[in-house]
């Protein structure tokens, strides 16, 4: 059986973004739209991708997952242009279906691209245009019917009649087609001239294909997609936020009814891709991104941003950052905690107030709760860490690995120079540096003796009293 497959457009300038990067890579909630259009294909069932990438495609072509195909679009004739590039791939899937989706537009979804995809092998289609009403049709493809309700072609804004202006039906710029059909389609837009009446370079529109698939005989429909949050596209800015303000409602409602608590949602952004367990509570200023996985019973905020972190269940986050970490069950961070890449948190631990920690593992039970910085370490479980301790790693050239073993007690004030190592149940007094291994069970006190120099004061000139 013949996979279906889609073609992705992505090779447009977007200067309405007045941006040095790639539009497509523009983001919605933290994620590049051209990701969330992959993936909506890869959801909704397609098995073969090429991405069609012209402007800065260097840049877009090292974003995509290396298993994605690309073609290049050298000089950007429209859509239908782009389209066109991808022949090669076309050719392979021959009698199977294609989807074309704008990269452009990363709010559809998988399950109208399935429906449409059913509709249209029912049907026997050769192209199904994916459409919706929408409030304000202002720039995009109109969807325009003949009497009997059936499909007479799209016409874009620049074309339309004032009559055309005000269908509210518009095309969401996703397609599935037959590819035989769409090559032989595409191929007569193409032979016609390519200059417009004005002398103009002219655009190949792919939506003209309508047209030309009803003048082969062939059968051109729309699926009416029931929402239309679906279809935006961002062109610029704004419309990037308007986009990204419904991608944020639709993830905290979807959190909300699978039984996350998110009692004011001011502030609180979750990335599309974030899992988060039962009986959870989401506090403001909380931003969720990336490959973020949080268990139940859990209260992370207020005010704190979490990103690529596993956290367990019935763990506290207050006022915290955390990249690239894990934390394990029943752990107390914060308020004002900044876990960086590689810090492994154990159960049960605190983590209090002002602490960094990095590139470290914290075993079990272990209480670092004010003022101090671990970095690459390996700290063993039940440890106290006094107020006010640095790992110092770093040595200008070279870092070090700080080791502190079970039921340690580190004194409040110290300095562990790596490379060092702390035996278990060992203590450190409190301000001592500590440069030399400490071994298990042991008491290492390492600063100057306290010296008191009596009535010193009272000695000293000028005020020096008889
Ligand atoms: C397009 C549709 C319009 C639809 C709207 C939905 C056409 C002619 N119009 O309009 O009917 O309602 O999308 O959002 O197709 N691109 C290329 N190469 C090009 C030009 C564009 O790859 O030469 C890519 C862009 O990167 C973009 C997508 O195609 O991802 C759509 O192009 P854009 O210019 O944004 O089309 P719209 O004006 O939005
Ligand atoms: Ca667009």
């Amino acid at each position: 059986m013949i996979k279906n497959c889609a073609v992705i457009l992505a090779a447009g300038e977007g200067k309405r973004m007045k941006s040095s990067h790639p539009k497509v890579l523009c983001e919605i909630l933290f994620k590049p739209m051209i990701d969330w259009v992959t993936a909506c294909a890869v959801e909704g069932g397609v098995a073969d991708l090429c991405v069609v990438i012209g402007h800065l495609s260097e840049v877009v072509r090292s974003h995509l997952n290396p298993s994605i195909e690309t073609a290049l679009q050298s000089e950007l004739l429209g859509t239908g242009h782009a389209v066109m590039q991808a022949k090669d791939f076309l050719k392979r899937h021959g009698s199977g279906n294609v989807l074309i989706l704008n990269a452009d537009a990363p709010l559809m979804d998988s399950e109208t691209i399935s429906n449409s995809l059913n509709f249209h092998v029912r049907n026997e289609n050769a192209v199904t245009v994916i459409a919706a009403k929408v409030e304000n049709p202002f720039g995009y493809g109109r969807i325009v019917r003949k009497d009997d309700d059936t499909l007479l072609k799209i016409v874009e804004e620049k074309e339309a009649t004032d009559e055309e202006k005000e269908i509210k039906e518009v095309n969401s710029g996703a397609y599935w087609f037959n590819c035989q059909a769409l090559l032989t389609a595409l191929e007569r837009i193409i032979a016609k001239k390519n200059v417009a009446a004005d002398g103009s370079k002219k655009e190949y529109y792919l939506t003209d294909i309508i047209e030309v698939i009803l003048g082969l005989g062939l059968k051109a429909t729309a699926f009416n997609a029931e929402s239309p949050h679906l279809v935006p596209g961002a062109n610029d800015r704004v419309q990037l936020l308007q986009l990204n303000e419904i991608a944020k409602k639709a993830v905290l409602k979807k959190h909300m009814l699978a039984g996350v608590s998110i009692p004011c949602a001011d502030g609180v952004i979750i990335g599309p891709d974030v899992v988060i367990g039962r009986d959870t509570v989401i506090l403001p200023g909380t931003i969720l991104k990336g490959k973020t996985i949080i268990g139940s019973d859990c209260t992370i905020g207020p005010n704190s941003l979490v990103d690529n972190t596993v956290i367990g269940c019935n763990v506290t986050l207050n006022n915290t950052q955390s990249v690239d970490s894990v934390i394990a069950d029943e752990a107390q961070i914060g308020p004002f905690v900044r876990l960086r890449p590689n810090s492994n948190i154990g159960k049960g631990v605190r983590v209090g107030n002002f602490v960094e920690i990095k590139n470290s593992n914290i075993g079990d039970g272990t209480k670092i709760s004010h003022l101090s910085y671990i970095g690459d370490s390996d700290f063993g479980s039940d440890i106290n860490v006094g107020c006010g301790c640095a790992t110092v790693n770093y040595n200008g050239s070279t870092k070090s690995r700080t080791v502190v073993g079970n039921d340690a007690f580190i004194g409040c004030h110290n300095s562990l120079v790596a490379p060092v190592s702390i035996g278990e149940r060992a203590y450190t007094a409190a301000g001592s540096t500590i440069t030399e291994d400490v071994p298990a069970d042991s008491l290492a006190l390492a600063r100057a003796r306290q010296v008191i120099k009596k009535d010193w004061v009272k000695n000293k000139s000028p005020y020096k009293k008889k």
